[in-house]
């Protein structure tokens, strides 16, 4: 295959600000890329949606984005969009574009498990999709899987990052169905939003020994695919690389918003028409 010559741009999709985890794996392990970072804050939080708005939705900001922008390769760094709406965007989007999912590590949960004990906490749409069901089948048969979706816990996620503090009480409650559970050894994160909330689901679920989730496995599939196009890695072409936020709504909360991105990396707003 013929060397490519630019710097290649990764668009990373998600409702909110959850994919940000995603986005990180991605930036380290690949700096020298341009990165664009959308969230559809105007739909935000997908989890209750139904499939149908799901996919039209994630289909017409990749478009837009897509037809704006010499965009390479996109992440759908959202287990609720990815689970449902990866053909859409394989079969619509060019086809030079290559397109990455972020779906539950029910895989590597029900390797790691010693008790074979694993549970998934996820949003409501992720927890009942034909999708997760099919992963679990296919690699979890000899583990009982506990599931929580809620939708509460994607919003205390997307609070923290714009500086609020997280209701412990709160988050408690949501996750009550697992304290007494003294055999689960092993949480999926899946959903991208709940990596941000590490620090107090440690706190509550101190029996759990191994959380997973899918950002470094993302951050590897992103880089094998470039490395196969031959896109080229190097510091030097580095100097005007470009890191943008796109919203899709009004930023409430800018202040906050403002220190998420500076500690990001990111250096413009836009928002998407
Ligand atoms: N961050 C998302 C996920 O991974 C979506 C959260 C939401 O909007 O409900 O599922």
């Amino acid at each position: 295959m013929n060397k490519a010559t630019k710097l290649p741009t990764i668009l990373v999709f998600d409702s909110g600000v959850g994919g940000l985890t995603v986005y990180h794996e991605i930036k380290q392990l690949l700096p020298n890329n341009h990165y664009f970072y959308c969230l559809d804050n105007a739909f935000f939080p997908y989890s209750e949606k139904t499939e149908q708005q799901i996919i039209d939705r994630t289909l017409l900001i990749c478009r837009k984005l897509v037809e704006q922008y010499p965009i390479d390769l996109v992440v759908i760094a959202c287990n609720t969009a990815s689970t449902v709406v990866l053909p859409t965007l394989r079969q619509h989007l060019p086809s030079h574009i290559s397109i990455v999912g972020t779906v539950p590590a029910i895989k590597p949960a029900a390797k790691i498990s010693q008790t074979k004990h694993i549970g998934l906490l996820a949003t409501k749409g992720t927890v009942k999709r034909a999708y997760t069901e099919a992963l679990i089948k296919a690699y979890a048969t000899d583990c009982q899987v506990e599931k929580i979706g809620t939708t509460e816990l994607v919003e205390l996620a997307e609070n923290k990052l714009r500086g609020d503090s997280v209701d412990l009480g709160k988050l408690r409650n949501i996750i009550k169905p697992w304290i007494e559970l003294k055999q689960l050894d092993t949480v999926i994160w899946g959903c991208t939003h709940f990596p941000l909330l590490e620090n107090e689901l440690k706190l509550c679920l101190p029996q759990v020994k191994y959380f997973v989730d899918s950002g470094k496995a993302v951050a590897k599939r992103v880089k094998f695919l470039l490395e196969e196009k031959a896109y080229p890695t190097t510091a030097e072409m580095n100097h005007n690389q470009q890191n943008l936020i796109f919203a899709t709504a009004a930023i409430g909360n800018i202040f906050g918003f403002n220190n998420m991105m500076q500690r990001y990396g990111f250096s413009e707003l836009k928002y998407l028409d």
